[in-house]
């Protein structure tokens, strides 16, 4: 039984120091088990995993690579058990095969990749009595979406000459999800993915929009343009025009083919959250992960409908097909000479100010509309960084989740890290953007005006300015700096129920592996922000959900280390010495079996 500790509620726990264990570590009194690891069969006929005979065809009915993103969906009728959805970002071929040779990738192995990339679907059962999860393999809403498998464009780029291809000149039909990073859960029972990293998927980039989205004019460094055409833009044009997208994904329905929802634009989509406006409109919100990119909302036009008839069902997976897309602009209101680019307060003791939501284009079910000058609503739903270009938008230090809080109301934005900041000819900082060579990067909350999802208008400030709390730039919301965990890189977030903000992170800049953090947002100890994990060497910390008694996260990339291999591995988790390293989904809770930190 953990000795009783201090904190707001839901975070009364030990916090876990930094550290470089080749583990998870978690707070005394806590247990964990790994979930489900790479490569476990999760389809009917899928062998188990034997990563010196993989196959293509087993790939495709196991458990993917790198999971990100986690949701965990009730299942209605069945006891114990919960139906969890997982991102599969990308494949760490290396760490994959023993032979692996970069310059000349086999065409089994290319295969296998595709089939380790996309989304999993897969029913869990909790052991009565110990608190452990377990996968239920074969359960009839288990499902894998790979590279391959079938997509539809919707809302108002399907169809259109920007996305039609030799395969495909319905501009409809798009083979495959990539680089699906974080997500979100919809009220209607629904999951939402974003598409994150899809440029490095294309070879032979030539136009400027290429450019603007980062796809390199020669080859890729995973060759896959040898094995499919589609991968070469030279042959393709328009083939990367169809990644970027925010998919949803009706886990309850194994035979949908999973939308590409266009109304939400196209960019390093990071995540994609969803709250309601006071009238059930979807309002969704998502960051464009790049070094002085942009965030931005979707604020839908229709109504959600209540209930689980098939009508409703189907008219609620219209909802984001129609609507109007809008970036932000933060004004801060202390004079440019208060911001030095230190990250030391201004004189008036915050980074804060204002904000505005410009709208880019609207989607109707007659048509869309641009509100941008010189681009037509398809460009701007298709090439949507050139549209916050032009607009003049908030160039900002890598959005990555944007996540409103269930309790207030209040939005919180995850801001990496930006090393660019203030260098060369690059923006020097701003007020919500305060430090040059931003390394531990940052979090926004974000109020809507009226606390109206809706609003255009919204004020905000600073929660945290990340580091080593030692660090005189750093701030946590005012909360005394001797009584708080380092942290660095905040990436994705999740709220419990008490509205306490859970961060993990990513590439952490202070010497001690990534982890999982919980932090008040209210209350007299808003700030306190607690370590509750960490995890093992050269991973991420992805996909935090935290319920009640459980808190689920994924442990991307682990051994992702330069210069390691399968002979010579930087982590061997979490089998231990001998055995492949494998990304996994593990499961924490308290021992004596109460709720997380009560
Ligand atoms: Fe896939 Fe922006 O992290
Ligand atoms: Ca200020
Ligand atoms: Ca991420
Ligand atoms: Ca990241």
């Amino acid at each position: 039984r953990p000795r009783p500790q201090k904190g707001a509620r839901g975070l009364r726990f030990t916090p876990v120091p930094p550290n470089t264990r080749d583990a998870v570590t978690v707070p005394d009194g806590y247990r964990q088990n790994v979930v489900i690891r790479w490569g476990e069969p999760i389809l009917r006929g899928a062998p188990a995993f034997d990563p010196e005979r993989q196959s293509a065809r087993a790939q495709a009915g196991q458990f993917g690579y790198n999971c990100d993103f986690l949701a965990l969906l009730p299942l209605k009728g069945e006891r114990n058990r919960q139906l969890l959805v997982a991102n599969h970002e990308y494949t760490d071929e290396i760490l994959m095969f023993r032979d692996y040779d970069p310059e000349n990738p086999t065409r089994e192995q290319v295969e296998i990749a595709w089939a380790a990339h996309g989304l999993a679907v897969v029913a869990l059962e909790e052991d009565r009595g110990n608190g452990r999860l377990t996968a239920v393999s074969r359960h009839h809403l288990n499902r894998r979406l790979t590279a391959t498998s079938e997509f539809r464009l919707t809302g108002p780029v399907a169809g259109s000459d920007l996305v039609k291809t030799s395969a495909d000149p319905t501009g409809t039909r798009v083979l495959g999800t990539l680089n699906n990073c974080s997500g979100g859960t919809t009220p209607w029972g629904t999951t939402l993915h974003g598409e994150e990293n899809f440029n490095q998927y294309f070879a032979n980039g030539g136009s400027a929009t290429d450019k603007r989205y980062g796809i390199g004019t020669g080859a890729t460094e995973r060759k896959w343009e040898r094995f499919d055409k589609r991968f070469d833009l030279a042959q393709e044009p328009n083939e990367a025009h169809r990644f970027g997208w925010v998919v949803e994904l009706d886990p309850y329905d194994p035979q949908s083919a999973p939308r590409k929802r266009t109304a939400l634009g196209r960019f390093k989509h990071e995540a994609a959250t969803v709250r309601l406006t006071h009238d059930g409109r979807p309002v969704v919100y998502s960051g464009d992960d790049e070094r002085f990119d942009y965030f931005y909302k979707f604020v839908g036009s229709k109504r959600m409908r209540h209930g689980n008839s098939r009508a409703a069902r189907e008219h609620n997976l219209s909802l984001l097909d129609e609507g109007t897309l809008y970036v932000a602009k933060l004004t801060g209101d202390s004079p440019a000479i208060d911001i030095d680019g230190t990250g030391k307060l201004p004189k008036d003791g915050e980074f804060d100010g204002s904000g505005e939501w410009i709208p880019l284009a609207t989607a109707t079910a007659h048509g869309a509309v641009s509100h941008v000058e010189g681009m037509t609503a398809e460009e701007v739903f298709v090439f949507t960084r050139l549209a916050g270009d032009k607009v003049g938008a908030t160039k900002m230090d890598r959005p990555e989740d944007i996540e409103p809080n269930p309790v207030t109301g209040k939005v919180y934005v995850a801001l990496t890290n930006n090393s660019n900041r203030g260098t060369g000819a690059n923006p020097k900082a701003d007020e919500a953007n305060p430090r040059h060579a931003n390394k531990h990067g940052h979090v926004l909350e974000l109020t809507e005006r009226w606390n109206r999802p809706e609003s255009t208008r919204f004020a905000w400030s600073l929660f945290l300015v990340a580091g080593d709390p030692e660090d005189p730039s750093t701030y946590f919301a005012g909360f005394p700096k001797d009584a708080v965990s380092p942290i660095s890189c905040p990436d994705n977030v999740a709220f419990d129920a008490h509205g306490n903000l859970w961060i993990s992170t990513d590439g952490s800049a202070l010497g001690s592996h990534d982890g999982l953090f919980g932090v008040a947002t209210r209350g007299e100890r808003r700030g306190e922000l607690k370590q509750f994990l960490t995890v093992p060497t050269g991973a991420e910390t992805c996909g935090p959900v935290v319920q009640d008694r459980r808190v689920l996260v994924a442990v991307q990339h682990p051994g992702e280390v330069d210069g390691a291999t399968v002979e010579r591995p930087a982590s061997t988790w979490p089998d231990g010495p001998g055995s492949y390293v494998r990304p996994a989904v593990v499961a924490v809770w308290r021992a004596d079996g109460r709720d997380i930190g009560v």
